[in-house]
């Protein structure tokens, strides 16, 4: 890109303060700023002049029903079999979502090295190589194994599965690739720099996965394998239930686009996302988008209506993922600390959020697909987020539900 197509994409979306030390560049910082302005997607800061009440105004929520913990002992035999069925013919490809930053946790390296042992050592990622192992060895075939990162931790996270050896996996069935990355703003909305050649970018949200995918090249390796549905899980669940044969089969057995593993919300106060019917179609309320109501209507058996949260583990059909891919997904934008050069030329760490970072998510992907089966699991033995580093869903917390589990920290 040269220097005038650059003045005019930022123009555009009232970015050219972004080249505002451009004369000062040598020719290799100039080359760079110029590559990263053609690289970067701005039109996701369109969504900051949005208002959010209007793009919800109009919207009928009502509630979506899932199949039941006791539906599922009922027929576990039947969906184990198709699950174990398509698993063993290669039919499901697994994709862990590695690219956020984990602010919340605090810790200094890619979330997945977090050791939750405590007498050996037992990190997130073995966690979910662990349970892959197991079902790959129960359906008699590995399951192809798709990791996402980010520019900021790529390197990082690959060397960590060689060190570690894999996990025990075969290296030959893992494909690392490297997510999106979007712009971040200052509080008023114009593009932080983090240098005078380059801007404050961060990963785009764990919605873009799939086309990051495709971006990589990736897709031609899905195909090739003959993989038809894709299971997309958070790296933070320790207790993740991956390609669970069971929530395999109920998806393909009731024909429909994606499933979601959900669990019956602990209280109607518990910040979780509510799967539910926006407009007809499955969706996923957020827990601060949920109103009063939602939050507590209950049915005639003391059951709340809106009862079921999701713990980002679906599996979707991959031929309805590459006609939904190049749809135009709401981004939302959350406000955080951003590390940005100052005037002076320093590279500031702030201490308090001043700005905003701006995120495709996985949820939205639901109410694109169309058609979506919500498969609950016992919250104990399935769900076991690290996000923060004490409190409610803690490392702490965590511990104590693998222990619980029978898992040695
Ligand atoms: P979170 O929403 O918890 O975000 O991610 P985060 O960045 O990991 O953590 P905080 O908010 O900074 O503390 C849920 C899942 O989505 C992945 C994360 O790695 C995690 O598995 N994710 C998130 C991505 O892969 N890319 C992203 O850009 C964001």
């Amino acid at each position: 890109m040269d220097l005038n197509a650059a003045r005019e994409k930022l123009a555009k979306y009232g970015q050219e303060h972004l080249l505002r030390y451009y004369e000062t560049l040598t020719e290799s910082e100039k080359e760079s700023l110029l590559n990263e302005i053609e690289a970067t997607d701005f039109s996701v800061l369109e969504a900051f002049s949005e208002s959010p009440e209007a793009a919800s105004q109009g919207q009928v929520f009502e509630p979506l029903g899932a199949v039941t913990i006791e539906e599922i002992q009922a027929r576990e035999a039947e969906f184990r079999a198709a699950g174990l069925e398509a698993i063993k013919a290669c039919k499901t490809g697994a994709v862990l979502l590695a690219g956020g930053q984990g602010t919340r946790l605090g810790f200094d390296h890619p979330k997945g090295m977090y050791n939750m042992g405590l007498t050996r050592d037992l990190f997130i990622f073995e966690c979910h190589m662990k349970q892959l192992l197991k079902v790959s060895e129960e359906a008699g075939a590995l399951i192809p194994l798709y990791v996402m990162t980010s520019d900021l931790n790529h390197d990082e996270t690959v060397a960590f599965f060689e060190e570690h050896s894999y996990f025990g996996y075969d290296p030959a069935f893992i494909r690392f690739f490297r997510q999106d990355m979007a712009p971040c703003t200052d509080l008023q909305g114009k593009v932080l720099m983090k240098s005078r050649s380059s801007l404050a970018l961060s990963p785009n949200g764990n919605g873009g996965w799939f086309h990051s995918l495709k971006n990589a090249g990736l897709l031609e390796d899905v195909h090739k394998k003959g993989i038809e549905y894709l299971s997309v899980f958070a790296v933070d669940n320790v207790l993740q239930k991956i390609q669970d044969p069971c929530f395999v089969g109920a998806t393909l057995l009731s024909g429909v686009n994606d499933g979601a593993m959900v669990v019956s919300k602990a209280e109607p106060e518990e910040r979780i996302g509510v799967i539910c019917k926006r407009n007809g179609r499955p969706s996923v309320v957020e827990y601060y988008e949920i109103t009063e109501d939602m939050k507590t209507l209950r049915d005639e058996n003391g059951t709340l209506l809106y009862n079921y949260g999701v713990i980002l583990n679906y599996l979707f059909k991959v031929s309805k993922l590459e006609e939904i891919v190049d749809m135009k997904m709401p981004v939302h934008f959350a406000k955080k600390k951003i590390p940005y050069m100052a005037e002076d030329g320093t590279l500031i760490k702030p201490e308090e959020p001043n700005g905003y970072k701006y995120e495709l998510l996985v949820v939205d992907m639901v109410e694109l697909t169309g058609t979506c089966l919500p498969f609950e699991v016992d919250r104990t033995k399935a769900f076991a987020p690290v996000k923060n580093a004490t409190g409610v869903d803690s490392v702490e917390s965590a511990r104590a539900l693998l222990s619980k589990n029978g898992v040695v920290l």
